[in-house]
């Protein structure tokens, strides 16, 4: 990032913002929420909705929230200050800043495993599994185990609290430019090795061949959310990003760019793991623990395989980084520009106040496994609320902000500037975009939502 004209920090390059973008919305959601959610829901039929959910609806509001930020070169809140005078609108950004502390506290739970799993990798314990059920069985030892849990919870969110004390610039932008490719390249590499187990191609069709009569109600939401969860959608983080973006750059192109970066690697960790569960016989609907359960295992027998499962946890504990440093980064930017607080109190008052709040999602897996609430436990609760209910909510009157209240000529004349040859040039992709915003995004936001709380 350089400063810009008004002082306001900017991101150096096209592909600077596109990286840090990219960074943002591929994480654990990617390798460890998308699988897991995939097999619990019937496999293809699922992935198919996904898919349409992420492109056809995802990269309209996508467009529209980093629109808003470029345009007001604020956070969520002063954005729709900035554009609107009622207080509803920046009620709806405080949503987004509230939904990305609900979401980190969550996150850094899995994000912990992740990090205990480089130690468990450098220890070498995969190596001890002798059948699919003992990476199971580890696997639940280690959550059940207090200490382990909320420890690397905690150290997780520590050094999401240093990256974004120390400002994001250095830190981040540099590592996702190395790590991000390299957890591509582990991860084609551990797909290889998956695809070449006999008995891998039931895991393919699992994936690839939909089963219609699969989908309901239930699927279709756990979809959307999944692609809002996923594009880091719906509460201001591409928003805020967008913010740090110069008024010639290309916002459409750079949309459809992280959007299918993402859906790329979400659907890769799928092969490599379907491909795995499918060969070593296990039941693919065992929810948030599938990938600590399947790579493990797979991983050590690659050749040089001690090396490689260190680098794959290596690499997923830094593509959650990148992304847990975008959620905290919105909470710390509210502060910082709304409230101008000094940037190191709002990241050590939010941080301590997140890593609270995750130490109940982390004994969801041990002390307060049965404590549940509408059939789910603290960390399910939460993590239905902020990705099924508060990210679409958010996603819903972005839609409508965007397509209805703020006015048409301005919306126009801003997104086509940077995009002259896309939008610009082709007035059938503007309309498009607009009727999305408009009708097609809002309507289907509001049937998901109504029918996940029952109302239809
Ligand atoms: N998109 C991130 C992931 O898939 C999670 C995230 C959600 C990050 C919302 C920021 C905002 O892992």
């Amino acid at each position: 990032m350089s400063l810009g004209k008004t002082g306001r920090e900017q991101w150096g390059s096209k592909l600077g913002f596109i990286l840090a973008a990219a960074g943002s919305a591929i994480g654990l959601g990617n390798i460890w929420r998308f699988p897991y959610l995939a097999g619990e829901n019937g496999g293809a039929a699922f992935i198919f909705i996904y898919v349409l959910c992420a492109f056809a609806i995802g990269i309209p509001v996508l467009i529209a929230e980093i629109l808003i930020g470029r345009s007001t070169q604020k956070d969520p809140v002063g954005a729709f200050k900035a554009l609107h005078k009622s207080p509803f609108w920046p009620a709806i950004g405080g949503m987004g800043v509230l939904a990305g502390f609900v979401i980190l506290s969550f996150y850094s739970v899995v994000a912990g495993w992740s990090l205990g799993y480089v130690v468990e990798a450098i220890k070498g314990s995969f190596y001890q599994y002798t059948a699919p059920d003992s990476a199971g069985k580890h696997f639940n030892d280690l959550i059940g185990n207090v200490g382990w849990s909320v420890g690397y919870m905690a150290a997780f969110m520590l050094l999401t609290m240093l990256v974004v004390y120390f400002g994001v610039q250095k830190g981040i932008e540099r590592g996702s430019k190395i790590m991000m490719p390299m957890l591509f390249g582990l991860l084609i590499i551990v797909t290889i090795q998956g695809l070449s187990l006999e008995g891998s191609s039931a895991g393919l069709s699992y994936l690839f061949n939909p089963d219609f009569s699969k989908i309901n109600a239930k699927v279709v939401l756990a979809a959307l959310g999944q692609a809002f969860f996923s594009l880091s959608l719906g509460m201001g983080a591409m928003l805020t990003y967008g913010s740090y973006l110069k008024k010639k750059d290309n916002i459409p192109s750079s949309a459809v760019w992280v959007a299918v970066l993402d859906t790329s690697v979400a659907v890769i960790a799928g092969v490599a793991i379907f491909t795995v569960v499918f060969a070593t016989k296990q039941s693919p609907d065992v929810g948030p623990s599938l990938i600590f359960r399947t790579l493990p295992a797979v991983l050590t027998q690659i050749p040089g395989g001690y090396i490689f499962s260190i680098l794959f946890f290596v690499a997923l504990v830094l593509a959650a980084l990148t992304s847990t440093v975008s959620l905290l980064e919105v909470v710390t930017a509210y502060f910082v520009d709304e409230k101008k607080w000094d940037r190191k109190k709002a990241v050590l008052i939010f941080g301590m106040a997140c890593l609270l709040l995750g130490i109940p999602s982390a004994l969801s897996f041990n002390v307060l496994a049965d404590s549940t609430m509408f059939g789910l436990n603290f960390f399910g609760l939460t993590e239905f609320i902020a990705s099924n209910l508060l990210l679409p909510i958010g996603g819903f009157f972005i839609s409508i902000f965007v397509g209805w209240v703020w006015h048409k000529a301005t919306v126009r004349e801003n997104v086509i500037a940077g995009a002259e040859g896309s939008f610009g040039k082709y007035p059938w992709l503007l309309t498009t975009w607009e009727i999305v915003l408009k009708y097609i995004a809002p309507i289907l936001i509001f049937i998901v939502l109504l029918s996940s709380i029952g109302l239809i």
